[in-house]
C-alpha cells in the first residue's frame, strides 16, 4: 500500500544512449481482473505473469478476504480458488485497496449483488478520489452506500439482497465504471445492459466471454452495448497475462528522446483500446516499429523497437483516442517536450480525476523544468523546443501517482540537468522493477533527493 511508507526522493541524471531489452512487468488491468473473475468462477484459476504490483497484490489480499483461496506460487505464478457467482462470504475487517481506483471500484461492483457488506479504504489518493460514478450505478442493482462527503473513502458498501438487473448509460468514458457494472451484473438475474458512448478497454468484456458467461457487445448509434446474463456458472481458466503496454510506455518513450538509444521491448499487448499512445508517438515521427506482430491469449501482441527520433513534431492528438492512451498522458507531454512544436491534448478531464490531478501535476513540474505548458478545466498544451533542450533541475511532486513520479524521471534522462521527484515510492505499485529495468538499459535513476 502506497502513501504509508516514508517518502522516496529519486534523482535522474542526463545520461548517454539507451540500449538493450526491457522485460516490462505483466498487465496491470488485466492481472486485477484474473483475480477477481478467479474468485468468482469454481474451481481453480491459473496465472502466469501476473503484475505482482502493490495494487494487485491489494486485489489479492481483498479476494482472499471475500473468501477466494489465492496463492502466490512465486515468479508471477498464482492460483485462485474460486467461490462462484453469489459466493463471496462477508470480509472480517476492511478492504485496504492501497492507491488502486481500479481494484476498489471493480471490487466494490462485484460485491454489490451479494447480501454482504464490506467497508473500503485506500491511501491519501484514494481517499480523496470520486466513488459516486460506481455508487451511483450499484444503487440501482440495489446497493447501498455510505461514505465521506463528496462520496469519498472510507465507504461501507451494503450488497442488495434481491439484485435486479440493470441498464446503464456511463457517463464517462471509464473502464471501471463499466466493469464494476457487469461485474455488479454477474450475480444479479436477467440480463444487465451497459452503455458505453466511446469504447474504453474491454478486458473485462472479453476475459467475462473466456471465463463463460454469455455476453454480446454491439455497436450501435447509442454507442457500445454490452448485454451480460446474470448468474452464469464461471468456469475456471489459465491466464497468461500480457506485459503491460502502459509501463512498456516509458522505456519506449525514454529511448525516443535520448540521442544514440535502441530499445526493444518484447510481448506488449497491443489491444486498440490500450495502444493510443503508440500510434500518436508514430504521427509525431517517433522511430517505433512493431516487430514479430502475434495473438497470444486472444490479445494481440508485439516487440515494441523504440530508437532516438531527433525530428519528432508537436501534434493535436485526436480526442477520439484519449480513451485508448488516458494513462499515457504524463509521459506524451515529456515526449512533446522534447519535440518540436505544439502538443495538444484535449477533451482529457477525466485526468483531473487520476491518482493525482495528472494535468497539474505534469503541468507545475515541467514548468519547473522550463517548458512551456498551457492547461483549461478538459485541455493541455506543451510547447517543445527538440531533443536536449529542456533546462530540468527541478524537485517535482509526484502527489502518490506512479505515473507522474515514472514521467519525471524519464524526463531526466534527456535535460540539461537533472530532474527529481519528492516521492517514487509510488512506483512500486504497477511498475515494481522500474528502477533496475531503466539501470540495465543505461539509465541512471537513483534513490536520492534533488
Ligand atoms: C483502468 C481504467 C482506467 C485507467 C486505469 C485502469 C482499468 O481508469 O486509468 O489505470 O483497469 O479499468 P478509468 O476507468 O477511471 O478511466
Amino acid at each position: 500500500m502506497s502513501g504509508h511508507g516514508t517518502p522516496i526522493p529519486m534523482t535522474s541524471t542526463p545520461c548517454g544512449p539507451l540500449t538493450g531489452v526491457a522485460d516490462v512487468p505483466g498487465d496491470k488491468s488485466i492481472s486485477h481482473r484474473s483475480l477477481i473473475l478467479g474468485a468468482m468462477a469454481v474451481g481453480e484459476t491459473r496465472i502466469t505473469g501476473l503484475l505482482e504490483g502493490e495494487d494487485v497484490i491489494d486485489t489479492a489480499k481483498a479476494m482472499r478476504a471475500f473468501g477466494a483461496e489465492v496463492t502466490d506460487h512465486g515468479g508471477g505464478n498464482w492460483t485462485v480458488n474460486g467461490v462462484g457467482v453469489g459466493g463471496f462470504a462477508e470480509p472480517d475487517n476492511v478492504i485496504d485497496c492501497g492507491n488502486s481506483g481500479t481494484g476498489v471500484r471493480l471490487i466494490m461492483g462485484t460485491m454489490a449483488t451479494s447480501p454482504i457488506t464490506a467497508t473500503f479504504t485506500g491511501d491519501a489518493s484514494l481517499n480523496k478520489r470520486p466513488m459516486a460514478r460506481v455508487t451511483d450505478p450499484i444503487a440501482l442493482f440495489g446497493a447501498q452506500a455510505v461514505g465521506r462527503s463528496g462520496g469519498r473513502l472510507p465507504m461501507t458498501i451494503v450488497g442488495a439482497a434481491n439484485p435486479v438487473p440493470v441498464r446503464y448509460v456511463v457517463p464517462m468514458p471509464s473502464a471501471q465504471v463499466k466493469s464494476a457494472v457487469l461485474l455488479a451484473g454477474l450475480n444479479a438475474p436477467g440480463q444487465t445492459v451497459v452503455i458505453e458512448k466511446e469504447a474504453t478497454r474491454d478486458h473485462t468484456e472479453r476475459m467475462l466471454e473466456g471465463f463463460g458467461a454469455e455476453i454480446s457487445v454491439e455497436d450501435t448509434d447509442e454507442g457500445r452495448v454490452i448485454t451480460l446474463t446474470g448468474r452464469p456458472e464461471l468456469k475456471p481458466q489459465t491466464i497468461a497475462v500480457p506485459r503491460d503496454p502502459s509501463s512498456a510506455a516509458f522505456p519506449v518513450c525514454a529511448a525516443l528522446i535520448t540521442p544514440g538509444s535502441d530499445v526493444l521491448v518484447p510481448g506488449i499487448g497491443l489491444n486498440p483500446t490500450r495502444a493510443g499512445l503508440f500510434t500518436t508517438l508514430r504521427d509525431m515521427g517517433a522511430d517505433l516499429t512493431y516487430e514479430n506482430e502475434r495473438e497470444e491469449g486472444g490479445e494481440p501482441v508485439a516487440d515494441l523497437r523504440a530508437r532516438f527520433s531527433p525530428n519528432m513534431k508537436g501534434i493535436d492528438v485526436p480526442p477520439e483516442r484519449a480513451a485508448s492512451m488516458i494513462d499515457e498522458y504524463p509521459v506524451l507531454s515529456v515526449v512533446a517536450a522534447n519535440a518540436t512544436g505544439v502538443t495538444m491534448m484535449r477533451e482529457v478531464k477525466e485526468l483531473r480525476v487520476k491518482e493525482s490531478d495528472r494535468i497539474d501535476a505534469m503541468a507545475t513540474g515541467l514548468r519547473a523544468c522550463g517548458v512551456a505548458v498551457e492547461d483549461g478545466p478538459d485541455w493541455w498544451s506543451v510547447t517543445g523546443h527538440g531533443p536536449g533542450t529542456v533546462t530540468g533541475g527541478a524537485i517535482c511532486e509526484s502527489h502518490l501517482d506512479h505515473r507522474i513520479a515514472m514521467s519525471f524521471m524519464v524526463l531526466g534522462i534527456s535535460t540539461k540537468q537533472p530532474v527529481s521527484v519528492d516521492d517514487g515510492g509510488p512506483i512500486a505499485t504497477s511498475f515494481p522493477i522500474f528502477e533496475p529495468l531503466m539501470a540495465s538499459l543505461g539509465a541512471s535513476v537513483e534513490r536520492k533527493a534533488g
